[in-house]
């Protein structure tokens, strides 16, 4: 798969499908020096485009070779190399441009198939493709078309995956519609900077031919793409067609720390600029700081300039005027009055009328003054304790977090809760609302205004260099939004130590399940892959769903929660935290649990996503034998799960050690493969355990495999599969065959050949 480098390549003739691959695009970019700054009399603009540093036309304006681009005056459009650019965004690091459709077309006159297949390299550029916006799509009827991408950052890794489309009636086509009649779509890995494009060729011919000679394959931002059946129905994407698709781009291949060391190439030089580690691939991006926008590439005047938020969007209310400050504002009141950052509003100063109360106390009976100096303490008592909760909410960094949550789109889905109102949603912390219990505090059924049930966590304590990144925490953990993860919905922050809001997962937890249900023999194979498969992908999100990446910190059965129809629902942030950056930050950090705890960890008290991996190891382990992670066996003797599975699978007496249901449902092959996998991520060193992405996507093919055991597991019977014309049974379906290779399922067409 690999291809040696040739130079830049435009061939774009219709080629007969036996001949190679042209090429869109080969980069060979020499590293170049890194400019600080663009030349004077740069032009910003290329026809309708805005060319933001560090993009530019020519080298000299731009950051390095791989920013520059070119400008068809004729066109006037922008291109890199031979690729249309649509636009760039500098805040989320992106760019739109345009590539043409591969197609493949019958031609029944002279039975020759004709195939433009193309392939597109960015190595060594800035740019990868983003696997959040794009997919691999191909229109046709009977069209499988392969994406094979190779070389990310990571060193050689190849991928191979395909997607197939079907139809036999022109009337099953819908516009709009992308879900395997006439059109698939399939998703694409991270990191990738290389892919080429290859039908099927014998799956087309045997196909019909009749209905649509032409099939059309491409990697395109979905959103933007829309099918419609007159692609089918007509040619008319034959030489025509193109479509925008998403790049991530990132300056260097360094991280911002190792960056910021190297003065002279740093590329975040406005003053009010912050440096974020990309999302995607090696490298980093420059933002302006929160309160600030323009552009963090340059020095000022042109870098990051303060935003007028009175003038934007006047974020003061209830009497309040505003008063714009360097990166921030103000709410100033009228005299006598201060400003209530929690109901953003001017509230009168309260003062008490002491002396006013004493006066009248001297001049009336015992019983009153004693009634006024009740009313007093009552007074005095209020005021301390909205003076508290208001001392509180800045501490825990609420107003940061109001402005965050404020600026948000859909900001509803986030609430920072009153302490009324918890109180009031477990009625006063009623002890019948307890759901649960333990070293960390109690959680609490609450029953809120609106009727929704959540559950709330009441901690027992929270460090002190933990409650000024609360605020800053909450920011970041309420923007996850995984089905398998518990969703917070709100914290409260006026209390001494700041309360959690969730949503409510009625079937209580995977170790419930397993362990303290006495029909464990009812919990079958099908369901416990897919819980596994549900627990490692919501890891894999949290690993990769922020800069740092959240760390669970604290994986187990009792901390994956089971929602209706028993989906699983990771849980506990108690202990998950991003990754701290220290080892005096880390001390207080450390809350795993015996008998899921890295052992690495313990030789280098550092807490990485691999050690979620060793104690999503455990849990599978759990899952596959039904013991608890130390168990007793026979003579009070403890015994370590881990250790004693790993034993086991060593002498060969693994069926000694699974559960009695696992042993009936699954195949040999199947039980062996998940043990493999468990064993992999107990693996003692961190680097051989496999990524919590890899883990998931295993488990989804083992569990693929389970409900389809048809699914052949050799090369040569996919050859067999798909040069067999498809049976009437096979009519509405589409398939996409996923692979990485070196897996077990690998799908190398090309070894075939
Ligand atoms: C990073 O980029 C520099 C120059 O652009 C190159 O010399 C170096 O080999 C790269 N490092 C890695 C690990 O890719
Ligand atoms: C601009 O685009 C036109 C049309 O594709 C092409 O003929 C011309 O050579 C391009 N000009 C430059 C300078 O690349
Ligand atoms: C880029 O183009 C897309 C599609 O036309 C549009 O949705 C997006 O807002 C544009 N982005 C910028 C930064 O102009
Ligand atoms: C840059 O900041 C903006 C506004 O604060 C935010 O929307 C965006 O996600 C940030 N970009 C990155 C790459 O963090
Ligand atoms: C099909 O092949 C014939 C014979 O080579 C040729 O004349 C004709 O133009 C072809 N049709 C198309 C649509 O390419
Ligand atoms: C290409 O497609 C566009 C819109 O889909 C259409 O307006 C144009 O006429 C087509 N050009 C050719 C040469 O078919
Ligand atoms: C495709 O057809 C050719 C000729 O009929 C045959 O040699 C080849 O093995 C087939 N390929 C596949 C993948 O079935």
């Amino acid at each position: 798969m690999r291809r040696s480098p040739d130079p830049i390549q435009q061939t774009l003739a219709e080629a007969m499908v036996s001949s190679s691959l042209p090429l869109l695009l080969l980069l060979l970019l020499t590293p170049g020096v890194a400019s600080a700054a663009p030349a004077d009399g740069c032009p910003t603009r290329c026809g309708d485009v805005d060319i933001p540093y560090p993009f530019g036309i020519g080298p000299e304006c731009s950051f390095d070779a791989g920013f520059a681009l070119t400008c068809n005056e004729t066109l006037k459009k922008p291109f890199f190399y031979n690729i249309e650019v649509h636009n760039f965004s500098l805040a989320d690091g992106q760019a739109r441009m345009i590539s043409d459709l591969s197609w493949q077309c019958y031609n029944s006159s002279d039975k020759t198939l004709r195939a433009l297949q193309w392939s597109m390299n960015l190595i060594n550029s800035p740019y990868r493709f983003s696997d959040v916006h794009n997919k691999f799509l191909v229109i046709g009827c009977n069209t499988l078309a392969y994406i094979k991408g190779s070389e990310n950052t990571n060193g050689y890794t190849a991928y191979t995956s395909g997607c197939r489309s079907q139809c036999s009636d022109k009337a099953d086509l819908n516009d709009d519609s992308c879900s395997g009649i006439g059109c698939c779509q399939t998703s694409v890995p991270k990191d990738y900077n290389y892919y080429e494009i290859q039908f099927e060729q014998n799956l087309s011919i045997s196909g019909f031919p009749e209905l649509n000679p032409c099939s059309f394959a491409g990697l395109v931002e979905a959103n933007s793409f829309k099918f419609q059946k007159s692609f089918i129905l007509t040619d008319e994407l034959k030489d025509n067609g193109s479509a925008p698709f998403v790049l991530d781009w990132a300056i260097g291949n360094q991280t911002c720390e190792e960056a910021k060391l190297k003065k002279t190439s740093y590329a975040c030089i406005s003053e009010n600029s912050v440096c974020v580690d990309s999302a995607n691939g090696p490298g980093y991006l420059c933002n302006c700081s929160i309160g600030y926008q323009g552009n963090p590439y340059l020095r000022e005047p042109h870098g990051c300039r303060d935003i007028d938020e009175c003038v934007t969007n006047n974020p003061c209310s209830g009497g309040s005027a505003c008063h714009n400050l360097p990166g921030t504002y103000n709410c100033l009141c009228p005299p006598g009055e201060h400003h209530d950052d929690y109901s953003n509003r001017c509230m009168p100063k309260e003062e008490l009328p002491l002396a006013a109360k004493v006066a009248i106390g001297a001049s009336s009976s015992l019983a009153f003054v004693l009634l006024c100096s009740m009313c007093i303490c009552l007074l005095y008592e209020r005021r301390k304790l909205i003076k508290a909760r208001k001392r509180y909410f800045r501490e825990h960094g609420g107003r940061l977090l109001l402005e965050e949550i404020r600026g948000r789109e859909g900001h509803a889905l986030f609430k920072i809760f009153t302490s009324e109102e918890l109180e009031k949603a477990t009625n006063k912390y009623d002890k019948n609302r307890i759901l649960g219990q333990g070293g960390y505090g109690t959680v609490y059924k609450g029953i809120l205004e609106d009727s929704r049930v959540v559950a709330i966590k009441k901690p027992k304590s929270i460090d002190d260099s933990q409650n000024k990144e609360f605020g800053k925490e909450m920011i970041i953990l309420s923007q996850i939004n995984h089905k398998n993860i518990v969703k917070l919905l709100g914290c409260c922050l006026e209390v001494q130590v700041p309360m959690l809001v969730y949503e409510f997962v009625p079937n209580r937890t995977l170790y419930h399940l397993i362990h303290e249900n006495n029909n464990t023999s009812l919990v079958p194979l099908d369901t416990r892959l897919r819980i596994a498969y549900e627990s490692a992908d919501a890891l894999a999100y949290l690993h990769s769903s922020a800069s740092p990446p959240i760390i669970h910190g604290d994986v187990k059965t009792s901390n994956i929660l089971l929602g209706e129809d028993y989906t699983a629902k990771v849980s506990d942030f108690g202990a998950s935290k991003l990754v701290p950056k220290d080892e005096d930050q880390f001390a207080t950090l450390v809350q795993g649990t015996c008998g899921y705890l890295d052992p690495e960890y313990l030789l280098t008290c550092q807490l990485t996503e691999k050690s979620d991996v060793y104690s999503f190891g455990v849990v599978l382990l759990e899952l596959l034998t039904s013991k608890k992670a130390v168990y007793f066996e026979g003579a009070q003797e403890e015994r370590s799960l881990a250790s004693s599975f790993i034993l086991a699978m060593k002498e060969n007496r693994l069926l000694e050690v699974l559960d009695v249901q696992v042993k009936n449902e699954g195949d040999a092959e199947l039980i062996q493969e998940i043990s493999q996998l468990a064993k992999q991520c107990l693996s003692i060193s961190g680097e051989e355990r496999p990524t919590m992405k890899q883990v998931a996507d295993e488990l989804d093919q083992l569990r693929k495999y389970k409900q389809h055991p048809w699914i052949p597991s050799n090369p040569e019977e996919i050859e067999n599969l798909l040069g067999e014309p498809l049976d009437d049974h096979g009519m509405y379906t589409s398939t996409s065959i996923s692979s990485t290779a070196g897996k077990r399922m690998a799908l190398d067409i090309e070894s075939g050949r």
